[in-house]
């Protein structure tokens, strides 16, 4: 097989003759396995059961299938879908096709499926349980009744969030739906956040302070979005901040911002809360991610509130950073272009 031709297919391919010697390998298989393997046997560096069942299938023009292999590449492992072909002149022509991604999709299908069913199982169980409560035992308990009424308006309040949010996800993931881009005001925006959440503040003895607002600071953007992200920002900073501590939402314009490459706004949430290990940063972004999952929850989180901030500032062509210290806070950045 002319060495142009595997040399330009950008996949791994490896060929094996009739002695189960590696004839060749092209530029792709070289940097999976090493330089120097023609010449070897193929179970040097192929040793999965099926995977050599496979190979010496076509070697003795048998029928094959495509088998899976797992190989570590730059510390993190990949799956390849292995397939073997008789080759002509007496041996086997070997492909790898890079499945990882694919793979990974599917994973994270299957945890979103099973992250959902389970947060809206736990409202669900919780109601069920109220509704036996009440149909029973505590039927002429008026007491009893006011009380799980009350908790029962609680889960479902919680069911409807979690598919109010999985909704603004699934809309603000749809490339076919538009964000608009009206002239705003984002010190109105922000004022209007701060008040929706003035009353969950209050109840903590937390005060909002809003810097840089003294005059409107004109942008183009999706109000009802950037409303959201606010209120998704501040939400957390009265949730995991400390209790009769402040949060200061400080708004700027920047005349050149490198990372946005032209004149910025640049809007940061920050509270002196109990703030976040460096580790979970990277992550806090994902959907359901959270640092402590019982205490989160028990606080009524779900996890969804970072993702969908990460979705609206993508949308506009902004940029979203964490920055935070144990014991001391955290800050939450979000650079929009300004006009
Ligand atoms: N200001 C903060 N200080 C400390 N930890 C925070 C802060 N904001 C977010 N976190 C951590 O990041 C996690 C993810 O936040 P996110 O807003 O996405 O979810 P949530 O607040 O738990 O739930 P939701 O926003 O969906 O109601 C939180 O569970 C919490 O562990
Ligand atoms: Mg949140």
């Amino acid at each position: 097989m002319s060495t142009d031709l595997i040399e330009a297919v950008p996949v791994p391919i490896i060929i094996v003759n009739r002695e189960r010697r590696i004839v060749s390998l092209n530029g792709f298989a070289r940097s999976l396995y090493g330089a120097d393997m023609a010449g070897r046997h193929y179970m040097t560096i192929i040793r999965e059961p099926f995977c050599v069942q496979q190979i010496e299938a076509a070697v003795t023009g048998r029928q094959t299938h495509p088998a899976e292999l797992r190989r570590r590449v730059d510390e993190r492992e990949r799956i390849f879908s292995l397939t073997a072909a008789p080759w002509s002149e007496g041996g086997a022509i070997v492909t790898l096709i890079d499945e990882t991604e694919a793979h990974d999709a599917e994973r994270m299908r299957s945890d979103f499926v099973a992250n959902v069913s389970h947060e809206l199982k736990t409202p669900l169980t919780a109601l069920r349980g109220l509704i036996e409560t009440l149909s029973g035992a505590a039927q002429n308990d008026a007491e009893a009744r006011v009380r799980f009424l009350a908790m029962m308006a609680e889960e479902t309040e919680r069911m409807h969030r979690l598919v109010s949010d999985l909704l603004s996800l699934n809309r603000l993931e749809d490339a076919d739906v538009v964000t608009r881009n009206d002239r705003i005001d984002l010190c109105e925006i922000i004022a209007a956040a701060r008040q929706s959440l003035s009353d969950s503040a209050a109840a903590r003895g937390i005060s909002i302070v809003l810097e840089g607002c003294h005059e409107p600071v004109p942008l183009h953007g999706d109000s009802d979005q950037l409303r959201q992200v606010f209120n998704n920002l501040v939400e957390n900073a009265i949730k995991y901040g400390e209790e009769n501590g402040t949060v200061t939402i400080a708004v700027s314009h920047e005349k050149y911002d490198p990372l946005l490459r032209g004149p910025a706004i640049r809007a940061a949430v920050t509270d002196d809360g109990r703030g976040i290990g460096q580790e979970h940063l990277a992550r806090l972004t994902e959907r359901f991610y959270r640092v402590d999952r019982h205490r989160s929850r028990q606080i009524g989180g779900t996890g969804l509130g970072l993702a969908i901030v990460k979705h609206i500032v993508r949308r506009h062509r902004g940029w979203f950073r964490i920055a935070s210290q144990v014991g001391k806070g955290s800050t939450f950045t979000v650079l929009l272009p300004a006009d």
